[in-house]
């Protein structure tokens, strides 16, 4: 147990999990910090709630053990501050009570906390509800880490086929509306629109000059501009959740006729995911301007959707997509309970769309 500032505490990261015990009680501090540290944590301690909320700040402990009896800042109180900076999201806080009502408990979910540990504590219960708090906070880290990539190659594609800017993210969301309509879980959702953000990753192998030409490309430009699905793949290919949405950056430009490229696959055979990428960012790009074209109404957009139904498009996934844009009236709402608020928060501010556009590709 240390208390205060000492060098070889300081937040750096490393495999070794640091926890916050924040106890007035001397005895049981004592105690608690002795247990965590013969279990191989790192631990920091301090007896009041003020104190306890630096140390966060300065420690970036991976879990907080914190007392709700503590002088000034009760537990309680200390759990709702620390919530509100975002970079605590994440972090495991398990209060330490003797008050086991009902009433109680609710207060602490209220104010943010994960678990509750009642004392006097069964010193097995109490690490293996670190351990599991502990196993959660990885997950969601490691989820964090894999968000920000995700949003890292999405800036990239941004940045190099600037004038189509913002259109991945109008794709994701777009996506995750016509996936919510079809009744896709969380997970499935999340997939579509990763998808959605990368589908066009394969642009940054495209040559500026070819992806931004004002007229008509030639034979040798449009096949490289067709390359594109296959470059994407192979620079997703590394990131660990490339099995939920690698298909839809190959599938992205397969046609329900197999026309398309650059498998020529034929209705069921493109996974849903690119098939509903397929028809948003055909909309996507019908409704913004192009080098080649001006941009058409939405109403345009949706009958050259129905004209494609059962040959470019899915013919009921372009009927359920009409359906769903025909009936918006107005600027076109973000899907509720956002199932990417994560990779959107990575998401670099971008300026607004400016009139002229890139190539739909
Ligand atoms: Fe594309």
């Amino acid at each position: 147990m240390k208390n205060g500032t000492r060098p070889d505490l300081a937040p750096t990261r490393s495999s070794t999990p640091t926890v916050l015990v924040v106890e007035d009680d001397e005895a049981n501090r004592v105690l608690l910090s002795r247990l965590l540290e013969s279990e191989g944590y790192r631990v920091h301690a301090e007896s009041d709630g003020e104190a306890g909320k630096r140390a966060v700040a300065t420690y970036r402990p991976d879990l907080v053990l914190l007392d709700v009896g503590l002088p000034g800042l009760d537990g309680y109180e200390v759990t709702r501050r620390l919530r509100l900076d975002p970079r605590n999201a994440t972090l495991p806080i398990l209060l330490l009570t003797g008050r086991t009502s009902l009433a109680d408990i609710v207060t602490g979910l209220n104010a943010g906390a994960d678990d509750f540990i009642t004392k006097p504590f069964a010193q097995p219960e109490l690490i293996a509800r670190i351990r599991s708090a502990l196993r959660l906070r990885r997950a969601l880290v490691g989820m964090e880490a894999a968000h920000a990539v995700v949003a890292a190659l999405a800036n990239a594609v941004e940045a190099k086929d600037a004038p189509t800017e913002r259109h991945c993210e109008r794709l994701a969301l777009l996506a995750a509306r016509l996936g919510s309509r079809l009744g896709l879980s969380i997970a499935e959702l999340d997939a579509v629109a990763y998808g959605a953000l990368l589908h066009d990753v394969g642009k940054i192998g495209v040559p500026d000059a070819v992806l931004t030409k004002a007229g008509p490309l030639t034979e040798e430009e449009w096949a490289l501009v067709r390359r594109h699905p296959e470059i994407g793949e192979r620079i997703c290919a590394p990131l660990e959740s490339f099995a939920a949405f690698g298909t839809i950056i190959r599938h992205h430009h397969e046609r329900w006729d197999g026309t398309g490229y650059p498998d020529g696959l034929r209705g069921e055979a493109t996974s849903l995911g690119a098939r509903i990428v397929g028809i948003v960012d055909a909309f996507d790009a019908m409704t913004h301007d192009r080098p080649y074209r001006g941009a058409l109404s939405v109403d345009q957009a949706l009958e050259e959707l129905r004209r494609g139904a059962g040959r470019q498009f899915d013919r009921q996934l372009a009927r359920l997509f009409v359906d769903e844009i025909a009936g918006v009236r107005g600027p076109l709402p973000e899907p509720a309970g956002d199932p990417f608020a994560l990779v959107a928060r990575h998401l670099r501010p971008m300026e607004p769309a400016h009139p002229s556009g890139g190539r739909a590709g």
